[in-house]
């Protein structure tokens, strides 16, 4: 089992906060902070781009883990590296074999990781198989990209754990990441089906002690996934 990490989700703050979004993370010892970039063309939503990105990297060393809900990724890769961003995660949905290995090529000179992530209604593409050893992080969304505080859709429980058996038969090392809905009573949910990553919106943001959130959401993920 690879080790359980939760990864905040900065868009579930008040936006004119984000500073003390990430200082919730640092004090709640969170693994990684996950960054939400939408840009009204992929999904319904515009939330930040690269000058946030940097402007917050100076509040923590935490790994940032930029989840980029864009069309046009190689338009801004280069500007996300610039910014700080650790793991960069693009949608499976707007890229084939050809434009990943072109954007893995200009991550991994950078020293930095690539992810990949896919819509709830999308099945593995068949060009990440033979690519699988590349990947850092496998994003499974549990909710559609756009919004956080959607409840997490269960349909998409069954293709988690066929990715989880792919990974295994393949020894990918890569984290699968659950992005959408995590919450304290469905995180073992996931992690019995091999979410190793938790993405957490609400899950933190709107509990009324945040820092505390975090901490119960480790809990209940390592005691899912047999640490404790
Ligand atoms: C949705 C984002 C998620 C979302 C998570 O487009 O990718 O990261 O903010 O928020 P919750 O946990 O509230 O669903
Ligand atoms: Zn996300």
């Amino acid at each position: 089992m690879k080790s359980i990490r939760i990864a905040p989700s900065i868009l579930a703050w008040d936006l004119g906060d984000l500073r003390e979004a990430v200082d919730i993370c640092v004090r709640g010892g969170a693994d990684q902070i996950h960054l939400d970039v939408i840009d009204g063309h992929f999904a319904p939503n515009i939330t930040f781009g690269p000058g946030t990105v940097k402007a917050l990297r100076k509040q923590s060393d935490l790994k940032f883990d930029t989840h980029l809900m864009i069309d046009q990724p190689r338009l801004y890769v280069e500007k996300f590296l610039e910014a700080g961003s650790d793991l960069l995660t693009f949608h499976a949905e707007v890229l084939d074999g050809r434009r990943f290995d072109d954007l893995y090529d200009t991550i991994k000179r950078r020293g930095k990781e690539i992810g990949l992530a896919i819509k709830p209604s999308t099945a593995l593409p068949e060009w990440v198989l033979s690519r699988l050893d590349k990947l850092s992080a496998l994003i499974v969304m549990t909710v559609n990209p756009g919004f956080s505080g959607q409840a997490m859709d269960m349909s998409t429980m069954p293709k988690l754990k066929r990715i989880k058996e792919v990974l295994d038969e393949k020894g990918s090392r890569a984290d699968i990441e659950i992005d959408g809905g995590v919450e304290p009573d469905n995180v073992h949910e996931v992690v019995m089906r091999g979410g190793n990553v938790l993405v957490a919106g609400a899950g933190v943001y709107a509990k009324s002690d945040p820092v505390k959130a975090i901490g119960v959401l480790r809990e209940r993920a390592e005691s899912a996934s047999g640490v404790n």
